[in-house]
């Protein structure tokens, strides 16, 4: 596998992948051929090796040269394009950010840390189809692949709070704008100290009420606020966001015939691009803490346990500590007061990192080198 195209890696994810690429040095031994939906013909990027011009991502026949496409265009350019290329009788490795294609039979999804066995059994019988998880179930694995991989977790919840990337690049200059609205509306009272915290307050609720309040792409405040739903509802009271925890969580590990109830409220919050997740696990069978944290901290090189101290949690548990780095900590671990098999736990992680961007450079690599 040596010609590889790339689709979408001008975007946020994208531009993610290229770094770590280039930090990895995967471009070397490969053959890249950048492909663009708008801008084709234009010189390639500079990622130190030779390539050639840009190509149109909806030629076939141009991406029908390639022995995998890797793509991070989205969902509506796989829905576009992908069967029209296996239909033409492409059957090189498609590898792709988008969920289009996570729960169909013929595609494995990619977190090689957690599944890399059933990565490599599936390249065996022939899959040609690999495609990266949803960023918080990939994330929760991350952080506690331990326990699944010891058969420990009977059933478990997830509450999320996620980041504002988790909705695209346009979302996160949104935050950032609603945050600078908010502190224009407090104006001068803010350096006051004399100004009643009442009087800021009013000030700033009226200005996120306000019909002009910058919310184009949330569509509500998350500045000073939440928003309790992610994604499309489904038919069962939850968001698709929480549905793809129990079904996608369960596909990775290959527990489709006696998956283990996943379920939770996901929330985006005001942070920029780490996500974090408070779990509720009932484990199997009682397990003594220290056990429990030698058990998650050893799962895989990066997943690492935070004392459930107060100043550790708040130095190293949070998206400001870990965002731009491929760290998992896991914290809060304590057995609950409903009794020892009840596991308290929360984690954080970079959603563009191990939530989207890793898993398909690994997956890559595990192809290439
Ligand atoms: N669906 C996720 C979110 C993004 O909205 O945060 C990536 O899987």
């Amino acid at each position: 596998v040596k010609r590889i195209g790339f689709v979408g890696w001008r975007g946020m994810v994208g531009s993610v992948l290229m770094q770590r690429m280039r930090e990895e040095g995967d471009f070397t031994g490969i053959e890249p051929v950048f492909f663009s939906t708008s801008q084709a013909g234009q010189p390639g990027p500079d990622v130190g090796v030779e390539v050639p011009a840009v190509q149109d991502a909806t030629d076939l026949d141009a991406l029908r040269e390639m022995d995998a496409v890797v793509t991070t265009q989205g969902g509506d350019y796989t829905e576009e394009v992908y069967g029209a290329l296996r239909e033409s009788g492409w059957d090189g490795y498609w590898i792709d950010a988008a969920s289009t294609l996570r729960m169909a039979d013929d595609s494995v999804i990619i977190l090689d840390p957690v599944n890399r066995d059933r990565i490599d059994a599936a390249l065996e019988q022939g899959t040609r189809t690999f495609v990266g998880g949803n960023c918080t179930v990939s994330l929760m694995l991350m952080a506690l692949g331990g326990l699944f991989r010891e058969g420990l977790v009977e059933w478990m919840t997830s509450m999320t709070y996620q980041a504002a990337s988790g909705s695209g690049a346009k979302h996160m200059r949104e935050l950032i704008t609603q945050m600078g609205a908010l502190r224009d509306a407090a104006g001068a009272r803010l350096d006051d100290p004399a100004a009643g915290i009442l009087e800021i307050d009013r000030a700033v609720t009226e200005r996120m009420r306000t019909g002009d309040f910058p919310d184009d792409n949330f569509g509500v405040p998350l500045a000073g606020s939440l928003i309790p739903w992610i994604d499309k509802p489904m038919d069962n009271g939850q968001s698709k966001e929480e549905w793809k925890g129990s079904e996608e969580t369960n596909k990775i590990l290959g527990r489709q015939g006696a998956p283990v109830p996943i379920d939770g409220t996901c929330v985006r919050i005001g942070a920029m691009r780490s996500h974090a997740q408070a779990f509720t696990i009932k484990l199997t069978r009682d397990v003594p803490t220290d056990e429990v944290e030698g058990i998650i901290g050893s799962a895989n090189d990066w997943v690492r346990v935070v004392p459930n101290e107060k100043d550790p949690s708040m130095e190293d548990l949070t998206p400001a500590a870990v965002t731009g780095t491929l760290e998992v900590p896991v914290g809060r671990l304590r057995k609950m007061r409903m009794g020892g098999e009840y596991l308290n736990a929360f984690s954080v992680g970079d959603q563009l990192l191990w939530g989207a961007a890793e898993p398909v450079r690994r997956m890559l690599g595990i192809l290439t080198h």
